[in-house]
């Protein structure tokens, strides 16, 4: 069988690991999809940086334009909109299916990612772009598209909860606590998306346009961030014995009124400590689905950094690398109905 031919945008926290793992579990993935999967290249902005030694400077590239027209498969792990946007485009036109873990670009342009995959009939899939390692897109997309959810909550984002978490157990300044999430590989690249609440806001958006099969933008999610809460807010937390967790929330909210409408937000809210997304550490996410027919389902696991999100990216690299061998395609996004979204200055 013909090898497929993969190009991976972007080596850095994530783009390494996902290229260690495709390394060392090569023969392992090319039974698992039934051909080999061979990188052709790799896309990045320096090449002179040393990548370590699961990258083979020889596939080093500064020109990813050229190196998606080649491909079969597409993976974005650059962040960022353009060139990302433009490149992912670029590769669906041209009948690549694509794997990203860009939330930002999802929660900005998805509506547009999802038309192009559809319109290509090639595959779109982004496991890792909500809560690194755990499965919760494939989840809420494909698990539950028979159900009615109600509403997804929790923790979403791997930087705030680790820099809440060592304000509270360590008594850590939030400056210190971030440096130490950003040395951890938690954080983005500019990690204001993190602590302003933008990173879980995009989360959220993802979350709910899938949840409820409605295009909820980055600009409908009411979004506060973790940058004003102090030690003395933790303390007082405390003596009241409850915790501070950067809650993401997307609902159906039934208004007598107006009817049916969904509500997303992300805020820092107090939770009593003997609430289960209380005992949440470290960079690790979880999160609580509420369907009607399936009851309340809880998502718990790694939720940022190398090594869990390119779990996450290897799975669903798999799952698009085996439609293309075996023919068929996976979810699309583009038919949406449209439910009615709560402004944000409302809540
Ligand atoms: P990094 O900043 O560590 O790596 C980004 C990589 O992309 C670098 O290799 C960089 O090249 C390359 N790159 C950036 N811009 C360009 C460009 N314009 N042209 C070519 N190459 C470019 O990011 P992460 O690995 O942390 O994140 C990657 C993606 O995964 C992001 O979308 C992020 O939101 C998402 N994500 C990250 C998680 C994490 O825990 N880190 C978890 C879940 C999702 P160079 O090295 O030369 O600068
Ligand atoms: N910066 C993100 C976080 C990475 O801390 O959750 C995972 O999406």
């Amino acid at each position: 069988v013909t090898p497929l031919r993969v190009a991976v945008l972007g080596a850095g926290t994530v783009g390494t690991e996902v290229l260690r793992l495709l390394e060392q579990q090569r023969d392992d993935l090319a039974h698992r999809v039934g051909a080999r999967l061979q990188v052709i290249g790799i896309s990045v902005r320096d090449r002179t940086k040393d990548r370590g030694d699961h990258v083979d400077p020889a596939l080093l590239t500064e020109d990813p334009h050229a190196l998606v027209r080649e491909a079969d498969l597409v993976v974005e792990l650059m962040g960022g909109i353009e060139p990302a946007r433009t490149l992912l485009l670029e590769a669906m036109a041209g009948g690549a299916s694509v794997v990203t873990a860009n939330k930002a670009l999802l929660a900005q342009d998805g509506a547009e990612l999802y038309e192009a995959a559809d319109a290509a009939g090639v595959d779109l899939h982004f496991e890792a772009a909500v809560a690194g390692a755990i499965p919760l897109v494939r989840p809420i997309r494909e698990s539950l598209a028979g159900d009615r959810i109600q509403r997804v909550l929790g923790i979403v984002n791997g930087t705030t909860n680790y820099i809440l978490d060592a304000m509270t157990r360590t008594g850590a300044e939030f400056d210190e606590a971030l440096a130490s999430a950003q040395r951890l590989g938690y954080a983005e690249a500019d990690p204001t998306a993190d602590v302003e609440g933008l990173d879980a806001a995009a989360k959220a958006s993802i979350l709910a346009s899938l949840a409820f099969h409605t295009r909820v933008g980055l600009q409908d999610v009411h979004c506060e961030g973790i940058t004003s809460i102090t030690a003395d807010d933790i303390a007082a937390a405390r003596r009241l014995g409850s915790v501070i967790k950067l809650l993401s929330i997307v609902e159906r909210i039934d208004d007598e009124d107006l009817g049916e409408r969904i509500s997303a937000r992300v805020y820092p809210a107090m939770i009593p400590a003997t609430h289960p997304l209380a005992s949440v550490s470290e960079a690790y996410n979880a999160v609580f689905v509420q369907a009607d027919a399936a009851g309340s389902l809880m998502f718990y696991g790694q939720g940022a950094g190398g090594s869990p999100t390119a779990s996450a990216v290897l799975g669903d690299l798999v799952s698009v690398a085996r439609q293309r061998v075996h023919g068929g395609k996976g979810p699309g996004e583009s038919n949406y109905a449209s439910l009615p979204i709560a402004p944000i200055d409302e809540l």
